[in-house]
């Protein structure tokens, strides 16, 4: 990954995290600057030394113990390259180490949805106690939230002197995630990152406590996973822009690339869900395997290489439901193969957008939806959402969808994304299932923070200049639907903000996403009631600095406009 474009404030890192480490009496109780906010947290008079020895016990004896030890040595790196501190795991603790317990009960515990934890800081130590390792793991995530930023930047010889003196003040937290579905979705299509970026991003995403990496990774415009019985979906479908030029536009992942990332991210307890979206959205697969598509007498144009071509100037095409004998067969073994990387048990599968005009003028698809005796194109991408997800169920696989189609109605079992409407949401409460709330005009990273950048409201965002989407908007997002009962609210699952990038390469990725994401992240893990946006405008001045020390470019002026 690239670096150097961008340089961290290390003094004024360095500064403020001397501030925060002034004896407890200055602390306010929105000092302790976690996000996302905790359930309750009490400060405490007195504070705890951290000495350069540092012992990390594991108690429990439980058959999660090699998750804790996992924790605990990732924990135990991040003190040692940031802050130059010897730190053991394990074993017995000696005269003159500071001691950070980690143990799970999930005895103590009433949340229903996993990652809930307790954390206390007095003269004995440091403790964390989880439901479960992954309450342990975010107990650690709040922990190095309170300690110094500059801490964050992991350069040990950097750092080292500056943290001879390190103290936490006396705390008492007690926390757990209000939805089970924190997540983040990242287009991978349109433009495309490197396995470095999209680790990092992992990496701030388990920071704040999201959970779920929604990989966007197939479109018209490309198609990225490498998929072994057909080649040319990446060989051609990978590369839409010039060839000659290293663009990034052009290229694909490996199974081995999605492995290390899927990896990675169960390290940090993030599922991750691929998307392969059908019946529309489908142009370089239909480049690749023309075969697919429709007999709606308008030929596939290849397009010239270099023009991005297999976007919309192809004209938007739909894999055809009338060919299903052999269309769904043909994306059942793609998903053979997704299936051996992608081991969370859900799938998205698309279902927005699809183009008006083929299945309609499609001699197949006509055929297919008057011999089942359907009303119209939307009861077929319902039928044919319905074949596909019902063989993923029988394989033990949960399909997702964005909320479109509920037109035509729901399969059983998936879960909607709302995305477009307001209404879709409710409509999936009312059908009965899991909702995840993505309402565009709330939470779409795409869209421009502020009116305050030019760049935002170029021509491909003109028609956006209308839907503004703040980090404060988001903070104010609220989305479970009003007048609805008990039930009916449990269903909504959780929130997720996808970055599409159309018009985003990596340059200008950090700036889309950050800060925004730390709003979503706080609007997934905190009651309703604990939200407070002067409270996290204070704490957010802490993470600021969190994250120029990991290099991340975030917009400065989406934070400042609306911090006014
Ligand atoms: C979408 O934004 N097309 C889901």
């Amino acid at each position: 990954m690239k670096r150097a474009f961008y340089k961290p404030r290390l003094v004024t890192g360095v500064i403020f995290s001397l501030l925060f480490f002034c004896p407890p009496a200055i602390y306010a109780f929105e000092d302790v600057p976690i996000i996302p906010r905790c359930k309750s947290l009490e400060l405490h008079e007195g504070f705890y030394p951290l000495q350069q020895q540092i012992r990390i016990s594991i108690t429990g004896g439980t058959s999660s113990e090699d998750q804790l030890k996992a924790n605990a040595e990732r924990f135990a790196v991040f003190l040692r390259k940031g802050a130059g501190l010897k730190v053991a795991v394990g074993g017995e603790g000696k005269a003159g180490e500071s001691e950070v317990k980690l143990r799970m009960a999930p005895d103590m515990f009433e949340s229903k949805v996993a990652g809930a934890y307790r954390l206390s800081v007095d003269q004995e130590g440091i403790h964390i106690i989880g439901a479960d390792a992954q309450g342990v793991f975010y107990g650690l995530q709040s922990l190095k939230q309170m300690l110094p930023a500059a801490i964050f930047h992991q350069d040990d010889a950097v750092h080292r002197n500056a943290f001879s003196d390190l103290r936490i003040g006396f705390v008492k937290i007690e926390d757990a995630p209000r939805f089970k579905w924190r997540g983040f979705m990242l287009d991978s299509c349109r433009h495309i990152q490197t396995i470095d970026k999209i680790k990092q991003y992992i990496d701030l995403m388990a920071l704040y406590k999201m959970n779920v990496f929604h990989w966007h990774l197939t479109e018209d415009e490309a198609w990225r996973a490498e998929i072994k019985k057909y080649p040319k979906l990446t060989s051609i479908g990978g590369y839409p822009g010039d060839r000659s030029k290293e663009e990034e536009f052009n290229g694909y992942y490996t199974q081995e690339q999605m492995r290390e990332i899927v990896a990675y991210a169960h390290e940090r307890y993030i599922k991750v869900v691929p998307e392969f979206d059908i019946p529309g959205h489908v142009n370089a697969l239909l480049m690749a395997y023309p075969e697919y598509g429709c007999n709606d007498g308008a030929p596939l144009k290849m397009g010239e290489p270099g023009m991005r071509s297999f976007s919309s100037a192809a004209g938007r095409r739909a894999i055809c439901a009338g060919k299903h004998e052999t269309t769904i067969p043909f994306i059942m073994e793609v998903f053979d193969e997704l299936q051996t990387i992608f081991t969370d048990g859900l799938f998205h599968v698309g279902g927005d957008e699809r183009p008006h005009g083929n299945w309609e003028k499609c001699t197949h698809c006509v055929a297919l939806r008057d011999k089942l005796k359907l009303e119209d194109e939307h009861h077929l991408q319902n039928w044919f959402l319905n074949e596909v997800s019902e063989r993923l169920r029988k394989r033990g696989i949960r399909s997702i969808a964005w909320a479109e189609h509920i037109q035509g109605g729901v399969p059983e079992g998936q879960i909607v994304q709302a995305w477009n409407k307001p209404s879709e949401a409710l409509q999936g409460i009312r059908a009965g299932r899991e909702v995840i709330n993505s309402y565009n005009r709330k939470i779409y990273l795409d869209y421009p923070a502020n009116n305050a950048n030019a760049e935002e409201l170029n021509k491909h965002n003109r028609r956006y200049r209308s839907r503004l989407v703040s980090a404060k908007s988001i903070y104010a997002f609220e989305p479970v639907p009003g007048s609805l009962t008990l039930e009916e609210r449990a269903r909504v699952i959780g929130v997720e903000a996808p970055v599409w990038t159309e018009d985003i390469r990596m340059d200008r990725l950090d700036r889309k996403v950050f800060p925004r994401l730390i709003s979503v992240a706080e609007v997934a893990w905190t009651d309703e009631k604990r939200k407070n946006w002067e409270s996290f405008q204070h704490r957010f001045a802490k993470h600021a600095q969190i994250i120029e020390a990991l290099y991340i470019a975030y917009d400065r002026s989406d934070f400042i406009i609306e911090a006014k």
